[in-house]
């Protein structure tokens, strides 16, 4: 699983050849300022230094914008280049040769070889259907083109193309040499039933997918004309595309973050709405393509700013699927609002009514509940008694969700403003909301294993066990199930390296770890600023661990609840009803 298919004695030789410190230091000023050295961070704009470099462990990481890795990453990142580019560079620097076949992990090799196979097919599609576009064949593109009012410099900075039929793709790709698996497994081609291959996108304006590494990594494509056809495509899912995890014009925001900070970024739904507000001089834009927010996509968003405006078309708060997207967002601490936009339109119609007019919407963007109430109060008409009614009805299940005294008081006040209802009055109204509907049964706990409180307690007790810290020696993570896919890969290499009685060396994990990981990135802030030593961090450690226990005994309370549940013979029954009274105790 490490080194991603390189020889572990050649890259261990590497590193070594290779001290962080200066390598970095050839790229950058460095400041030495007690154990680390420090500068301004070269992936994002700031003006007083929060890049560290950690020359014992030699890693690095950006408070800032929250970037690190070892010194692989770094020139990977400064050069913008891949894993074996920057292997290559450091070698080269080290004098050292780089060995010929990998035989650490063939697997890992191979799907590597793969990637970058699929990687070439992508980019070498995107300059066909480029040069279809200007290819003097696509005129009704072009038209739609300059119907939808993008100009040249848009269509260039996003790579706009045209596919203009469904057989020369294939000839121009197999013409290359590609194999027909490859082909076919990198999405831009399809088999037709009678055995042909075909342009997945036949005859589509095409907008490239790129990821934040500047690879091309999927397309979406757009109908000319209306028909009964889907009116967009999206490549399919595979080996270098995941639509849940991607982010439209990523790759823009990214290079926007290195010519200035970022305050927030606005989410939209599609690829039109991206460009015209790019194309209105809103550049801090990235589309979900579609679908409603994912965790991993919220992630994506963080790493750039942790203010998020929500803009999608002015109907969708009719669509309950789209509002829980927006609390996959608070979930990660994004701190979110959502611009509203006049019924029926989507950001792109009003970038098109010109800047102004988008920046009167950003100007009125609310928090999520608020949006709540306003979405609320277009669906009645509150002259009409029966309808304010109604919508007080509703307005006051949301004000309930509030989570603090301030908001409701707050969002009273506004519901008084709309309604001319006393706060007194509607003050009483909420506090008489019958109360959620009761279970028959003991309520078991509920689960704290996604909460931010449980997330704090495993990132702290890896921290400590990563870092070493003296407190936390004794403690065997053998039996937690982390919750937290990274958070398990984790747990597994220091388990590894406890069995086999290895030094935890934490920049190990850059190796075995994805490219983008912020998760990671939170456990390293941890060794900053003596947050790992001192009292407070030994007790810190300890309720974590607490934290941890109570989720796993939660976690059987859960278990034997629903077995319960399901069990009709009554001598089980009380057998199960036991266990779960011992484990309540246990809890308490
Ligand atoms: P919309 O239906 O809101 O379209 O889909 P749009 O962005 O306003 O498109 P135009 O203005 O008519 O050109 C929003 C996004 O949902 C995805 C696309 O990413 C699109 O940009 N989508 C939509 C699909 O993947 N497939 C579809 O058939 C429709
Ligand atoms: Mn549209």
């Amino acid at each position: 699983m490490s080194g991603r298919g390189m020889d572990p004695r050649f890259m261990q030789e590497l590193k070594q050849k290779n001290n962080i410190v200066e390598v970095i230091g050839s790229y950058i000023a460095l400041d030495r300022k007690g154990g680390n050295y420090w500068a301004c961070c070269p992936f994002h704009h700031e003006k007083t230094p929060s890049f560290a470099v950690n020359e014992s462990e030699q890693f690095y990481h950006c408070f800032g914008c929250g970037v690190s890795g070892d010194v692989v990453r770094f020139v990977q990142e400064i050069e913008s280049t891949d894993f074996p580019g920057a292997v290559r560079i450091l070698a080269a620097r080290a004098k050292i040769p780089v060995p010929e076949s990998d035989f650490d992990s063939e697997k890992a090799a191979a799907l590597k070889r793969k990637r970058d196979t699929l990687v070439k097919i992508l980019l070498d599609t995107a300059r066909f259907y480029l040069s279809n576009l200007y290819g003097g064949r696509a005129e009704a593109h072009l038209e739609y083109i300059s119907r939808r009012k993008l100009a040249p410099t848009t269509v260039k900075k996003f790579g706009l193309g045209a596919s203009l039929d469904f057989y020369s793709l294939p000839e121009y790709l197999t013409g290359k040499g590609y194999s027909r698996a490859d082909l076919l497994d990198s999405g831009v081609l399809t088999e037709a039933k009678n055995g042909r291959l075909i342009d997945s996108q036949g005859g589509r304006l095409i907008f490239p997918i790129i990821n934040a590494f500047d690879e091309v990594v999927a397309f979406g494509g757009r109908l000319l004309e209306k028909s009964d056809f889907a009116k967009y495509k999206n490549t399919k899912e595979t080996l270098v595309f995941n639509k849940s995890k991607t982010l439209y014009n990523i790759n823009l925001l990214k290079k926007l973050k290195r010519t200035k900070p970022i305050s927030e970024v606005i989410v939209v739904e599609g690829y039109m709405d991206t460009i015209s507000l790019y194309q209105a001089g809103f550049e801090n834009v990235v589309a979900s393509m579609g679908t409603s927010l994912t965790k991993d996509q919220a992630r994506l968003v963080k790493r750039y700013s942790e203010n998020v405006l929500i803009s999608y078309d002015g109907d969708f708060a009719g669509q309950k699927a789209d509002l829980r997207g927006l609390e996959i967002l608070k979930d990660e601490n994004l701190n979110v609002r959502v611009v509203p936009l006049p019924d029926g339109l989507d950001p792109d119609d009003v970038a098109k009514q010109g800047a102004a007019a988008y920046q009167a919407c950003l100007d009125a963007a609310m928090p999520l509940i608020d949006y709540k109430l306003h979405a609320l109060e277009g669906k009645y008409d509150l002259k009409k008694s029966e309808d304010k009614r109604n919508f007080l009805a509703e307005a006051l299940k949301v004000v309930r969700t509030a989570e603090s005294e301030s908001e409701k008081e707050d969002l009273l006040k506004k519901l008084r403003d709309k309604t001319e209802i006393s706060y007194q009055s509607l003050e009483r109204d909420l506090n008489n909301l019958p109360a959620e509907k009761q279970l028959e049964i003991a309520v078991p706990p509920p689960s704290e294993a996604g909460t931010d409180k449980y997330k704090k307690a495993a990132r702290f007790i890896l921290a400590a066990k990563l870092f070493s810290a003296p407190y936390a020696e004794n403690y065997t993570l053998d039996g937690i199930e982390f919750e937290d896919n990274v958070h398990k890969i984790i747990a597994q290499y220091i388990g590894s390296c406890e069995k086999n009685a290895e030094k935890v060396r934490p920049s190990e994990l850059f190796e075995i770890l994805d490219e983008d990981c912020p998760e990671f990135n939170e456990i390293l802030d941890l060794n900053y600023g003596d947050k790992l030593s001192g009292e407070i961090a030994e007790r810190f450690f300890s309720d974590s661990v607490k934290t941890l226990e109570r989720e796993k005994i939660g976690e059987k309370i859960r278990e034997y609840t629903k077995l319960f549940s399901e069990e009709r013979d009554t001598e089980k029954r009380k057998e199960i009803a036991r266990k779960i009274n011992e484990y309540t105790k246990l809890l308490k």
